[in-house]
Order: C-alpha cells, then structure tokens, then sequence
C-alpha cells in the first residue's frame, strides 16, 4: 500500500515532453502547429481566449497536448499563459523546471495573493506559467468559485490566451465546470487508450454545460517519449 501511494506521489509531479522545443523541425511539432492554425480558425469568428484541454480518461496526453500547444502559440509572437488547472496531478512545474510552492490553488484559496505572486516565467518568449500550487483538499469548489470566474476574467485581459490543462472529464468534475467558464475546449484522444463509452460519456458531460467543443486531438501510439526532451534537465 505505502509503495502504491509512493508510486502514485511519484506520478503525480511527471514531466512531460516538450517535442516542440527540442525539435522544432520535427513531424510532431509540426502537427502541433497544424493544430494551432485549426484553433486559429477557430478564434477568427468568435472570441476565443481562453482554452481548455482535457480527455475523457487519465493519461492520454492532456498535459503532452496542453504544454506543447501553449509553446507553438507563443512562438507565433502571442502572449500566452499555461495554467496547470490539474490540481490533483499537476505537471507544469515538472515540466518546465519550476518551483511549484505557489500556484492556481494559493489564488483561489488565499485573498491576499495577487496575480504577479503566481505567474512565472518560462524562459521560452511569450509564455507565461502559473503552476498548481500546493494540492488543496477541495479543487472542484475552489474551481467553481466565483474567485475562478474572476480570475479568468483578469488573465483575459493579460494575455491573449490562456491555456487550461485539466484532469479527465469523467472521473471527476473540474473539467467540465472550468469549460463551463471558458471560451474553447479540446478534447485529447489517445490511441490505444481513450475507450468509446467514455469517450461518449465526456462528450456528453461537456454538452451539458453547453462547453464549447472545438475538436479533438488526436495523440497517435508512436511514442515520442523516445524523442522526448525534458526542458531545463
Ligand atoms: N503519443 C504518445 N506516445 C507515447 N507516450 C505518450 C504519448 N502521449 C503522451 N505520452 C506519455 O504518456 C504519459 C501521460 O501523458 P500526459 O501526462 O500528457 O497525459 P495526461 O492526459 O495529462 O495524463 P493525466 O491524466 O495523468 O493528467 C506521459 O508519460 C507522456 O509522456
Ligand atoms: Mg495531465
């Protein structure tokens, strides 16, 4: 049991791949940037700041999906800003090599912290990160609250789009509240592991609070863990 919970602490702080700053040249990054001219698209008719990426399940690459698009933005010369929203296995801060002792969940849970407290810099122009921060016990409600709609609504004015990893829509319900706030959302299919029913299951849950669906990224089995770099290690 304490290996288990181990091995799940251990999961919870993964780095993920940043393909798209190692090799800019390669397929991987390129289908990134096709994906950011589809979204691009996207925002001509409507307005579309700010943006959510989650999956019906665990690990099917929201975070590889979220981290990677937040970069190729940025290198179009956009203001962004990636908010790891997934409070319960957070993966920014792994990510991109930063302190994590101050986040999403500080804002939300403590009036006095202001917006410069907790957004970081990435080293990469034109990204900005603000982390999980530390694992509160209530993520849903501090997600729900009024302080969360307030918040989107400030970094709106700062950035010309936010990006909002997120856990998986059907195991629990922060996704589908913070696509319920948002402009946009995106759906992570993973081959191999997304599962029809859930898959259905998140559609719908989505559709029930009139979320926004853009579309759906679809992460292929080829592994680019292999090709993978881990920024700043
Ligand atoms: N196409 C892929 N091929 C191989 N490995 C991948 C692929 N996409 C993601 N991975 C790996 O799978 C794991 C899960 O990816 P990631 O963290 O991006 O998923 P997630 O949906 O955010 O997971 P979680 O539900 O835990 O938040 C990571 O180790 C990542 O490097
Ligand atoms: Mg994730």
């Amino acid at each position: 049991m304490a290996n288990k919970l181990r091995q799940q602490k251990k999961q919870a702080t993964k780095a993920v791949s940043l393909i798209t700053l190692a090799d800019r040249t390669s397929p991987i990054s390129e289908q990134y940037r096709t994906i950011r001219t589809n979204i691009q698209f996207a925002m001509v008719d409507r307005e579309l700041k700010t943006l959510v990426v989650t999956s019906s399940g665990p690990s099917e690459g929201k975070s590889t999906t979220s981290a990677n698009l937040a970069i190729v933005f940025a290198n179009s010369g956009k203001r962004i800003l990636l908010v790891d929203a997934d409070m319960r296995k957070p993966t920014v801060a792994k990510t991109f090599s930063i302190d994590n002792s101050r986040g999403i969940s500080t804002i939300l849970g403590n009036r006095e912290t202001t917006l410069k407290q907790v957004i970081r810099t990435s080293g990469i122009d034109n990204l900005s990160l603000m982390t999980s921060g530390p694992k509160p016990p209530n993520p849903s409600e501090l997600l729900e609250s009024n302080r969360m709609t307030d918040l989107i609504q400030k970094l709106k004015e700062q950035y010309d789009l936010v990006i909002f990893d997120m856990p998986p829509v059907v195991a629990v319900t922060d996704a589908q509240i913070v696509a319920s706030k948002t402009d946009g959302t995106i759906m992570v299919v993973r081959e191999n592991v997304s599962k029809k029913d859930s898959l259905l299951k998140a559609k719908n849950l989505l559709e029930m609070v009139d979320a926004n669906i853009l579309g759906v990224v679809y992460n292929g089995s080829k592994n680019i863990v292999d090709q993978g770099y881990y920024y700043g290690s």
